[in-house]
């Protein structure tokens, strides 16, 4: 890999930042400075040093996005732009979302290039817990609130599986969930009488969405962020509560 995309891909800063760096020779590889940004890099096996701080390689990424409304998840779309050309700064090919949001749903959005972290963690076996805040069109009932808490059927073999419920005013509840059914949030809403009219994941696998980002503003994950997602990738749903008996 060329020293300047090695210094990208570890989050050093920017393509034209980190080649500003190698030209003026802050940059050293197995204790040679190198000011060729073209220089090759033998990634795990060389010694990168930028600032007297050694920049290991690191084979997985994974960055946070609040994505914006009228954006969809996928990694190429004839119509819409996708939530992978928004991190096309990164200069990276082999990022993909870690899910779908719908085109009209913002919020927390995970990309990354690691496959399997992505597949434990969409696996229905994992019951990663994703919050949303959901604003619906009439005022939620109590009963309706016991009702999502319990599972509702939203048109599947079994009920949903029980949700937590925080009402936060009349028509704004955060809503946890399990599951990732397709329109889930939306179908759940439906199936107590009332319609979504705004929907925003805001936390997702222990990770809070940063509000310091502005829809369509990204970061990486910090270590302990990644530590955490890790935990629920390699969360056993036995430990949790069961919620298998949940048949119609
Ligand atoms: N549930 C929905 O209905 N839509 C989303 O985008 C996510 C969850």
């Amino acid at each position: 890999m060329r020293l300047d995309r090695y210094l990208c891909e570890m989050n050093t800063g920017s393509r034209s930042q980190v080649r500003e760096w190698i030209k003026k020779g802050l940059v050293s590889v197995n204790g040679q400075v190198i000011t060729n940004a073209n220089h090759k890099i033998a990634e795990g096996a060389d010694n990168v040093v930028f600032q007297g701080k050694e920049i290991t390689y690191r084979k997985y990424v994974c960055y946070m996005l609040n994505k914006p409304r009228g954006v969809v998840s996928a990694t190429q779309d004839n119509t819409a732009d996708t939530v992978v050309e928004l991190l096309a700064a990164e200069g990276r090919k082999d990022l993909f979302p870690v899910g779908r949001l719908d085109k009209d749903t913002e919020g927390l959005l995970l990309l990354t290039n690691d496959g399997d972290l992505a597949h434990r963690l969409l696996s229905p076996k994992r019951h990663v817990d994703k919050t949303y805040r959901v604003t619906v069109e009439h005022p939620l009932l109590e009963a309706d609130i016991r009702q999502l808490e319990q599972g509702v059927d939203i048109g599947e073999d079994r009920l949903t599986l029980p949700a937590k419920v925080e009402a936060m005013a009349e028509n704004v509840i955060h809503l946890t969930i399990q599951e990732g059914k397709y329109h889930q949030v939306k179908r759940m809403l439906q199936a107590v009488g009332n319609r979504v009219t705004a929907l925003e994941r805001i936390r997702f696998g222990g990770i809070r969405l940063d509000e310091g980002l502005a829809p369509g503003a990204y970061r990486p994950l910090t270590p302990q962020e990644e530590e955490c997602l890790r935990k629920a990738a390699d969360s056993d749903a036995h430990s949790k509560e069961k919620h298998f008996s949940n048949t119609l």
